[in-house]
């Protein structure tokens, strides 16, 4: 156990890290070849792999076909963000609203769940990566429950990729949860109402190990946030990528990576480095 943990410490330590980022030839004919140094890397990418349905109707095949090609391109993104350094990748897997779609969908995306926990544990373990999951896990059925909770167990002393994986989740749910945990804190006399801060509600979040969110990837074609880390998007970039999930893959990510490292974030303030842009607008001020 010992000798295990200490391996993967100096795998991750020794690991070359990449002085730029690039796709294969193959991978990179998927969209203009690009490179990117790590310093321009966002710390933490949350994806909403949207259009899994219309990639199978697309094709004259069962949604449940798309969610399958979808996992495959889950897989993929892991292993590329992974490579990539990056810190923490959250994915949205499903949503407390998805228990309204048939019970047949609804099946199809628990099996692959089940199928992905138990055909990737080892590798995600091996790589150091850290499964956290993001919404009530009671609510799931008994063998994705267990499943989910030994990976988290599993994994929980690795140091390597934050992989959040959000399932029965839903935003509003984990803010009032977090306000729950606040209040009953108060009434235990732990704390004090005005010790509450952003803070300490930050910490109260399934995401509390991980930094805010930096780049926000919708694919699809779809400009919403539909109930996904509220509080963690506010300072947010965002990229809705037109193609369906299936499609995804890591030449695409890297542009979605490419359009992060060109956005000018200045979280509310200004940019004093940087003289302003003349716009009509502002051209006389
Ligand atoms: C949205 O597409 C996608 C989902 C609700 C499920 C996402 C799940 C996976 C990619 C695979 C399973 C996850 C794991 C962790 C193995 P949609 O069905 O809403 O597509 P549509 O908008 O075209 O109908």
């Amino acid at each position: 156990m010992f000798f295990e943990k200490l391996s993967k410490m100096l795998n991750d330590v020794f690991r070359p890290s990449p002085k730029y980022i690039t796709v294969s030839v193959a991978q990179a004919a998927a969209g203009p070849a690009q490179a990117l140094p790590p310093s321009r890397l966002p710390r933490h990418v949350a994806i909403i792999m949207d259009g899994n349905g219309r990639w199978a109707q697309n094709r004259g095949m069962p949604r449940s076909a798309g969610h399958a090609a979808g996992t495959e391109a889950l897989r993929d993104i892991i292993r590329a963000s992974d490579d990539w350094g990056i810190e923490a990748l959250s994915l949205y897997a499903f949503s407390t609203e998805n228990w309204a779609r048939s019970k047949e969908e609804i099946n199809a995306l628990m099996g692959l769940l089940l199928k992905y926990f138990n055909s990737e544990i080892d590798e995600l373990d091996e790589k150091n990566v850290r499964i956290t999951i993001l919404g009530d896990v009671n609510g799931l059925p008994d063998a994705q429950r267990e499943a989910v909770c030994r990976a988290m167990e599993r994994t929980k002393d690795n140091t390597g990729l934050k992989l959040n994986i959000a399932l029965n989740y839903g935003g509003r749910a984990e803010l009032t949860r977090a306000a729950k945990l606040l209040a009953e804190k108060v009434k235990a006399g732990e704390i004090q109402p005005e010790d509450i801060t952003e803070d300490l509600f930050g910490q109260q979040l399934y995401t509390a190990d991980s930094p805010d969110v930096d780049l926000l990837i919708r694919t699809s074609g779809e400009m919403r946030t539909s109930n996904f880390l509220p509080w963690q998007l506010v300072y947010a970039e965002m990229v809705f990528d037109s193609i369906n999930w299936p499609d995804f893959d890591r030449a695409r990510y890297l542009q979605c990576l490419r359009i992060y490292a060109d956005r000018d974030r200045r979280f509310g303030g200004v940019d004093e480095a940087r003289p302003e842009k003349k716009t009509e607008d502002n051209a006389d001020d």
